[in-house]
């Protein structure tokens, strides 16, 4: 795939509405700013940094994302008419090498910093980013362990692939408080919860990996290879957790918030 974005905006957003439950939830423990400075790291299709400037009533924020057509999509929402305009933009950059013209008040990341490895690392640099009082809010999947993401794993694995974003970079609720902790932040508040939804079937568990952990092993084969990666995913993954109908896919999440003194 090299240099073509193996992020499709629209299989992504097929599941928008499961997609964003941890986001209301992220989003309803962070403290409006009005006025203030906001960024959203992994920003994707914009439709959710859109809610969180308004929500957040900030004066500007700045939607980051390494993706062209997750970019796309979102400066499409922006024109005439949309409010926010002039006072949200897209960047492309990677979120791990992001740096701030100046200080912000909220540093937001939903579902998308298991991307990115050291998250201790990682972290430290985006506490950095913060202004006295702003706040950290992230949330990441904690899914490494169920079939969906183990089966995918095993797999890449057996073609010599890397694994990339499988939760594989997520730390243990407890560490990342302690991380939050040792980084000098306050009003720590980290939680792991379940959020379970019910699809038609087992195979429609493929549809939602597509949309975001197949796209890791997506962007290291060729079509031919990856169509083939994808329906020998299918078939393990059906034969491990059965054909059910309807499937209860119970997938968990971490959600942290933290707030620089
Ligand atoms: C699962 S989507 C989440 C999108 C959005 N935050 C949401 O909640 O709908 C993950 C996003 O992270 C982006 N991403 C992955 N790795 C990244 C990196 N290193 N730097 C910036 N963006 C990255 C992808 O392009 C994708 O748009």
């Amino acid at each position: 795939m090299g240099a073509t974005s193996p992020w499709d905006p629209e299989q992504y957003l097929r599941f928008a509405e499961e997609r964003k439950r941890p986001f209301d939830d992220l989003l309803a423990g962070v403290t409006p700013v009005p006025g203030g400075r906001v960024v959203d790291l992994g920003c994707g299709p914009g439709n959710l940094t859109l809610e969180l400037h308004d929500t957040l009533r900030a004066s500007e924020t700045i939607g980051v994302d390494s993706s062209e057509p997750m970019l796309d999509r979102a400066r499409a929402l922006l024109g005439p008419g949309v409010p926010a305009s002039g006072h949200l933009r897209f960047e492309r950059g990677r979120l791990e090498a992001y740096e701030p013209d100046a200080p912000v008040d909220v540093v937001f990341a939903n579902a998308s910093l298991h991307w990115v490895p050291d998250h201790a690392t990682l972290l430290a640099r985006l506490a950095g980013h913060l202004a006295p009082g702003g706040q950290l809010a992230f949330q990441v999947p904690a899914a490494h362990d169920h079939p969906s993401h183990v089966v995918a794993t095993e797999l890449g694995w057996s073609r010599g692939l890397e694994v990339r974003g499988g939760a594989q970079n997520v730390l243990a609720p407890d560490v990342y408080a302690t991380v939050l902790h040792d980084l000098g932040l306050t009003d720590i508040d980290v939680v792991l919860r379940v959020y379970g939804f019910e699809l038609p079937t087992t195979d429609d568990v493929v549809e939602w990996t597509k949309g975001t952990l197949l796209t890791g092993y997506r962007a290291q084969l060729d079509d031919a290879a990856y169509a083939e990666f994808e329906d020998e995913y299918r078939r393990r993954l059906v034969a491990e957790v059965g054909d059910r109908r309807p499937y209860y896919y119970a997938f968990k999440r971490i959600l942290a918030r933290a707030r620089r003194a």
